[in-house]
């Protein structure tokens, strides 16, 4: 933390996201504040909260106007205000086009491999455009000198780079896209790549979590634009401008807020087996997602039946959690893949568990927003957590599990399709579209001696603890300096 205050010390910063870290939103006479579930506010929070600016994003989630002030800036954390939030309000047609159509029907299943197809409009890139542009307006509006360092979030803000750059063309612009970037082949299915490419080239810094996106970026300019893509450096030129595209993993919190590690781990154990009316000795998995065709729940389910099947041992011995924040609900693809996930979870506990007869239900599906400390009291009553993305930029729930686990105790399985595996090869790294395997990665789970978990746990706790969200931010803003600094060095006349 102190490191990121000393990078910081002096200039200004600004993030965009589309998410905003805080939900106000009003219930009868009184304002009540959530935080939204999301890896990308779960990683930057921390950061503003050690770095002090401004933080500029949609106010989708608030219904309410009256907590901002003439300038729709509000101070966050509400407790123990750390920094500004300005939000931009967008109209029903902008949130349409650029949040559900663009950025939700096109980019997002265009980069994650997950078997939806994408879908392209113009009325949707039309928007997208339009709402870039006015967030670029808001960030030279809030900039108070001519080079604030600007951290633009995700694969909303594509355009964004680009048109800060045009403005305020000292700004050190670092955009982190928290998404994965597919290969050129899969991107071209754009009818925009080369504008969204353009766009990102604006940026000084383009960060991704894992080395294979970098690539793909990089491959992606090649076959897109007259640009000088040098592989060694990873920097890329064009328009004579220079952009570094360089890895940076994401990660959370260390140590976690005292808050989530309240409860000591054999209370939540006890707890959340009588709140969810399963026995003492249940044994207990969990999975916490939003609810997210990208996330593989019909495959997790799918494995725990093929556990069944296998090891009928575990039928009424073993219940299955399922904490999912309903997302981006008002898409059909989004409603058809709740469906799926209700009816796949009612059939395996029909199965497993008919009506009439007693017993834990294989799966507890909970369909519902849960905040961080409800999550972590789940995380440490756990024998095991199951994260089955299809894929995945990183994947904040593998670590968020492993941090709640100061046990040292509990099973991390994990897709080989999160960026997440590429840090944690002591967690189980399944194939989630392997069902066997899967069911054969949560027998192991189940029956691991309590010394090989502490052996796997502590080598993954040993990572996020090093390298947690402050080196993520520090070695960004650090790399972000030196550009700075020697920016300034005089020209030698030479
Ligand atoms: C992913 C994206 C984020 C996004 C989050 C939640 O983590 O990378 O940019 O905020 O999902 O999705 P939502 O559409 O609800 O913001």
């Amino acid at each position: 933390k102190s490191v990121l205050r000393g990078e910081l010390r002096g200039e200004e910063v600004l993030v965009v996201s589309n998410r905003e870290p805080y939900v106000h939103q009003r219930r009868g006479d009184t304002i009540v504040v959530n935080r939204p579930a999301s890896g990308l506010v779960t990683a930057l929070e921390p950061v503003m909260r050690a770095c002090s600016g401004v933080w500029i994003a949609h106010g989708s989630g608030s219904a309410d106007r009256d907590v901002v002030d003439a300038r729709d800036h509000v101070a966050v954390p509400p407790d123990n205000p750390a920094y500004e939030l300005r939000r931009i309000w967008l109209s029903p047609l902008e949130e349409e086009g650029f949040y559900y159509g663009f950025a939700n029907e096109g980019l997002w299943p265009l980069c994650h491999i997950a078997h939806v197809r994408p879908t392209f409009r113009n009325s949707d890139w039309e928007q997208y455009l339009a709402v870039n542009q006015r967030f670029a307006d808001a960030v030279v509006e809030e900039a108070k000198t001519n080079d604030p360092i600007v951290l633009v979030q995700d694969y909303h803000f594509a355009l964004l780079p680009r048109m800060i750059r045009k403005r305020l063309p000292k700004a050190t612009i670092i955009t982190f896209w928290h998404i994965p970037w597919p290969n050129p082949e899969v991107f071209t299915i754009s009818p925009w790549a080369t504008e969204l490419v353009e766009g990102l080239l604006g940026s000084s810094i383009l960060g991704f979590h894992t080395q294979a996106h970098c690539l793909n970026f990089m491959d992606t300019v090649d076959r897109l634009l007259e640009a000088r893509v040098d592989r060694e450096t990873y920097e890329v030129t064009h328009d004579q401008h220079t952009t570094a595209v360089r890895r940076y993993p994401i990660s959370i919190e260390w140590p976690p807020a005292a808050a989530m590690t309240a409860h000591p781990v054999e209370v939540c154990h006890r707890e959340i087996r009588a709140e969810n009316n399963l026995p003492l000795d249940c044994r207990l998995g969990v999975g916490v997602d939003r609810l997210d065709y990208t996330k593989g729940i019909i495959e997790r389910f799918r494995a725990i039946e093929r556990l069944l099947e296998l090891n009928p041992e575990w039928i009424g011995r073993f219940s299955f959690v399922q904490i999912s924040a309903p997302s981006r609900s008002r898409l059909d693809e989004y409603q058809s893949y709740e469906a799926q996930v209700r009816a796949l979870a009612t059939r395996i506990n029909e199965r497993f568990c008919p009506s009439g007869r007693s017993g834990p239900p294989p799966i507890i599906l909970k369909i519902e927003h849960h905040p961080p400390e409800a999550v972590y009291r789940y995380y440490r009553a756990a024998d095991l957590c199951f994260v089955s993305s299809l894929h995945d930029g990183m994947n904040l729930v593998a670590k968020e599990f492993v941090a709640a686990r100061d046990d040292e105790q509990g099973v991390l399985i994990l897709s080989q399709f999160a960026g997440a595996a590429r840090e944690m090869p002591e967690a189980l790294i399944i194939n989630p579209y392997n069902a066997d395997q899967c069911a054969a990665a949560l027998h192991l789970a189940l029956t691991m001696p309590a010394e090989e978990q502490a052996l796997r746990m502590r080598l993954m706790r040993r990572l996020i603890s090093e390298f947690n969200v402050y080196r993520w931010a520090g070695r960004m803003l650090l790399d972000a300096a030196i550009m700075r600094q020697r920016s300034r060095l005089p020209e030698l006349p030479l």
